[in-house]
């Protein structure tokens, strides 16, 4: 028998003197690095993965580990990496930053991955330095400079020497350890790649991060592949170059092979507060060790340390509560981002802007995404794209895909939007979807099927799931009585851990009418996490009817934290 724990939520800010929960940031937000920085008024700074969303690399900002606010991304200009749109796959893009804060400025390095191409390519990797004085600033990261390092998971060092060595993953399909070489920041010039651990044998050595500790290099890298058998190992050196000494108590950290509602624990960063108190983070799925719905996929978690003087370190082992000293709680975060669990109620005002945690995937078609239009004041335009979520392949996307969403971070949630579309030619299709990837996505749409005798009269409810790993589903069609009205209220729910349900209304006003459902196993895939957000298509047809929607809006219902098997 399954027993659920669960957690009441606080919507936006933690207040009280409370212990933090994981998961620290949740939703799509894996392989997570994080920093403390004194300069910059005692605060912690994360980044983490974005795969193809667009815009990249989120920067969240907390002074306290239990507000957390997103105050921009370092990926915001499509001219900053145009080659997002060549990415292809549902795992490509954007892998693994490393956020790091040297001499009053802040880096990011990352890999910006092409997949599907020959692995021994090494073009397959284009290796980038991101940097900026003010995290805070609009566009504030730099332009790329790209350098050359046949692999991914990227991360500086700053040698006393003043050196920079940079520590990354050699591809782990053709000859598995991490390899160290020397960059110069501003040029991207680098020296020869050089072996300097395998790790301990598991799969996938790779996001490593190098630190000084009482005359010791400490190499702490993540092995097992990121899924049920993760973990985080460590190696240290006297020299930084090696030879590393692999820790005696490796696996240092690990959900692996226990009960927990987290697993997946790994490919972790850690930091020191302003009090001296060790912290990691790494990234981990709630799924429980069946592993089987778990859409929100890799998620950012904190975890407490030990770290005594001449000795290895020693974490916590990663649950719902977070152990550790409790800081003093400091919630008003600067920045222009929203808090990582506050509800959306937008409303598309004009001379408004979508917020920072609106994301597309890949580099969108700014004509296709239009706020209050004259004539439809208080609404996002949507001009179909030609492909639709899954494009032709389920994994490229040459031209634009029209859809904008938000991630996911609650177990439980409502998810809705008015939607005000007429479609006029059969394959015509807007709606709103929970969208993981180009091959895993659960679509909600008003399409036309066929116009005899007209589309307003044969208007159609589709939900469809496509998915690449599990059975196939058939499509849930509702046939729509002419309507008083072409603007409906469309809404995607979860009340359980293994649906979505999807309810409409005809009208803004009128009660909501469930339609059908969808498993959350069909989104639980690969390397990203659920999005909930809108689309607008001619699913292979250039369509030209825009799609109108308004009254977004999102709350957290309930975060599970803990699983238990009793
Ligand atoms: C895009 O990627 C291709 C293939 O790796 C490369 O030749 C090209 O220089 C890249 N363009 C930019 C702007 O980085
Ligand atoms: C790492 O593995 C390679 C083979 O892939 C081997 O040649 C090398 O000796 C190993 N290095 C160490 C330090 O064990
Ligand atoms: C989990 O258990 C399996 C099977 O005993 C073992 O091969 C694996 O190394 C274990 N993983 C970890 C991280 O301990
Ligand atoms: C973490 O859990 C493992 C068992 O999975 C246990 O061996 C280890 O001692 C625990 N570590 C800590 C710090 O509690
Ligand atoms: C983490 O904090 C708890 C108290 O909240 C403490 O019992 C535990 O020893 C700490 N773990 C480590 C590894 O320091
Ligand atoms: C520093 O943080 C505190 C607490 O969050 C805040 O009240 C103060 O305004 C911040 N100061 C600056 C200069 O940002
Ligand atoms: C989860 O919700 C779905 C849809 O309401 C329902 O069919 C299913 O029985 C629920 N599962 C559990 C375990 O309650
Ligand atoms: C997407 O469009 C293609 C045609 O481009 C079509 O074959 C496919 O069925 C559509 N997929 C979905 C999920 O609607
Ligand atoms: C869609 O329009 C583009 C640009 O006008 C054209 O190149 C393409 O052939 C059209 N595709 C279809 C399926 O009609």
């Amino acid at each position: 028998m399954h027993c659920l724990l669960v957690v009441l939520l606080t919507f936006g800010l933690a207040v009280g003197h409370t212990q933090p929960q994981n998961p620290l940031i949740p939703g799509f937000h894996p392989d997570p690095s994080c920093i403390f920085v004194l300069d910059w008024n005692d605060t912690f700074f994360c980044a983490s993965s974005s795969f193809n969303a667009f815009p990249g690399i989120p920067i969240h900002a907390s002074q306290d580990l239990q507000n957390w606010r997103l105050i921009g991304n370092a990926l915001s200009r499509p001219g900053q990496l145009p080659n997002l749109t060549n990415a292809v796959g549902g795992t490509s893009g954007i892998w693994a930053p490393t956020i790091r804060y040297h001499d009053g400025e802040f880096f990011i390095l990352t890999t910006l991955v092409f997949d599907k191409m020959d692995i021994t390519d090494t073009s397959r990797w284009d290796n980038i330095i991101l940097r900026t004085k003010n995290p805070y600033a609009a566009n504030a990261w730099s332009d790329p400079v790209h350098f050359s390092f046949d692999g991914y998971d990227t991360s500086p060092f700053w040698h006393e020497d003043g050196t920079v060595y940079v520590q990354g993953s050699h591809p782990w399909e053709v000859s598995p350890h991490i390899d160290q070489m020397q960059l110069d920041l501003d040029t991207g010039e680098a020296t020869k790649q050089v072996p300097i651990w395998n790790g301990t044998g598991g799969l996938a050595p790779e996001g490593p991060h190098m630190h000084l500790k009482d005359g010791y290099y400490y190499l702490i890298i993540a092995e097992g592949g990121t899924g049920l058998n993760h973990m985080e190992t460590g190696a240290r050196s006297r020299y930084i170059t090696g030879p590393f000494t692999p820790a005696p108590d490796n696996p240092l950290l690990t959900n692996a092979n226990t009960t927990s509602y987290f697993q997946t624990v790994g490919h972790a960063d850690v930091f020191q507060d302003s009090r001296g108190n060790w912290w990691g983070v790494a990234l981990s799925t709630r799924s429980g060790p069946e592993y089987i719905s778990y859409p929100m996929g890799r998620e950012t978690v904190l975890t407490n340390m030990t770290w005594a003087e001449g000795e290895w370190p020693v974490f916590q082992n990663v649950s719902g509560l977070i152990g550790g000293p409790t800081l003093p709680l400091r919630p008003q975060i600067r920045g222009d981002g929203a808090f990582i669990t506050a509800p959306d109620s937008i409303n598309f005002a004009p001379d408004s802007q979508l917020p920072l945690h609106f994301t597309y995937w890949r580099i969108p078609d700014p004509a296709a995404y239009i706020i209050s239009p004259p004539g439809h004041e208080n609404t996002l335009q949507l001009f179909p794209s030609l492909l639709n979520l899954t494009g032709f392949d389920a994994n490229s996307a040459p031209t634009p895909q029209t859809f904008v969403g938000r991630r996911q971070v609650h177990s439980e949630f409502v998810y809705s939007v008015d939607m005000d579309y007429l479609p006029s030619a059969p394959e015509e299709e807007a709606g709103v979807s929970v969208f993981l990837a180009q091959n895993h996505h659960i679509d909600f749409g008003i399409v036309c099927l066929t116009n005899e005798p007209s589309c307003a009269d044969t208007m159609t409810l589709r939900i469809r799931t496509t998915s690449t790993t599990t059975p196939a589903r058939p499509d849930t069609i509702i046939p729509l009585a002419a309507a008083p009205s072409h603007a409906m209220r469309l809404e995607i729910r979860a009340d359980n851990l293994t649906h979505y349900i999807f309810s409409y209304s005809q009208g803004s006003t009128g009660d909501m009418v469930l339609a059908g459902y969808g498993l959350s196993e069909d989104v639980s895939w690969g390397f990203t996490g659920t999005m909930l957000g809108v689309y607008a298509t001619g699913n292979g047809q250039n369509a030209s009817t825009p799609a109108y929607v308004s009254r977004w809006r999102y709350e957290g219902v309930l975060q599970v934290t803990s699983e238990s098997t009793g």
